[in-house]
């Protein structure tokens, strides 16, 4: 994409303001969460609760009134994406689930797609005091510290990340999981897609796949991925901004390994 530099850093530097804003005031929700209305959409597994509301509220605030121009897409309160330049994609709370039953695994996950790129990806978790940045060509950080994919060879020298929710068919995890454990695999699943991927963007995990996510969670993640040196399928190829897409992200070795794991009927 074209997006020069000034351009993209003024936009890199405000969404990590962004991001620790609402992480805050997520935080300040998450204290309170007993007192939560908590409401589920066609899922009861899929739950919302005034917080969620109310922090993407806050974001969409902060982004347009500072780049008016950019058109911003949220999880809660959708968007309108056409003709603008820059979108910021945005998840008030990833994790909702936890976040309510008072799990410390969730965060605010954002990323900015120019001209059919992901070009900048945050994620930020208030629990842990961590926010997980990276622009184009400018490297994966936790903070301040520089990050890396995990250097594993195999899949047994460490924990894959994975997801489903009841909106996808079980197949596609259910082979998968069978496929891993038959190779010496692990797995974890927290309850946040979009903070394990930056975690796997953070060698902390050998990777990450989910089936099906939507760019709100999964584009966060994208672009870590490969800042931290690692490799990932085209997550926005065929509409993935408006349809999602499955999400496989691991080092260059071990990501072709994974990738055949995949039942022929789920492609990447
Ligand atoms: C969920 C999380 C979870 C994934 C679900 C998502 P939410 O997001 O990312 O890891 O498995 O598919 O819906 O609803 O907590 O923002
Ligand atoms: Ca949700
Ligand atoms: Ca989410
Ligand atoms: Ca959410």
């Amino acid at each position: 994409s074209s997006a020069s530099l000034t351009e993209l850093d003024a936009r890199y530097h405000f969404a990590r303001d962004v991001a620790t804003a609402a992480a805050s005031r997520a935080f300040s929700w998450y204290q309170q969460r007993q007192q939560l209305v908590v409401e589920h959409k066609k899922d009861p597994q899929d739950v919302v609760s005034e917080a969620d509301r109310n922090v993407e509220q806050l974001i969409k605030y902060m982004i347009t009134e500072r780049f008016p121009d950019d058109a911003v897409l949220g999880e809660e309160s959708g968007g309108d994406t056409q003709g603008a330049r820059f979108v910021w994609v945005v998840d008030p709370i990833d994790g909702t689930s936890s976040f309510i039953n008072g799990l410390h695994n969730w965060c605010v996950s954002l990323a900015i797609v120019c001209e059919d790129e992901a070009v900048i990806g945050v994620v930020c978790d208030p629990n842990h005091h961590e926010l997980f940045h990276a622009c184009r060509g400018k490297g994966a950080w936790v903070n301040d510290k520089r990050i890396q994919a995990h250097s594993a060879q195999q899949l047994n020298q460490g924990v894959l990340g994975i997801s489903s929710s009841n909106s996808q068919p079980a197949e596609p995890l259910t082979s998968f999981i069978s496929a891993l454990l038959h190779q010496g695999g692990m797995f974890i699943r927290t309850g946040s897609g979009a903070l394990m991927s930056a975690w796997a963007a953070a060698g902390r995990l050998i990777g990450y796949y989910e089936a099906h996510m939507n760019p709100w969670d999964g584009l966060p993640g994208i672009v870590l991925m490969r800042e931290a040196g690692g490799v990932t399928n085209d997550y926005l190829h065929n509409d993935g901004l408006k349809n999602g897409n499955p999400v496989l992200l691991a080092n260059a070795t071990l990501y072709p390994q994974l990738k055949a794991m995949l039942p022929a009927s789920f492609p990447l």
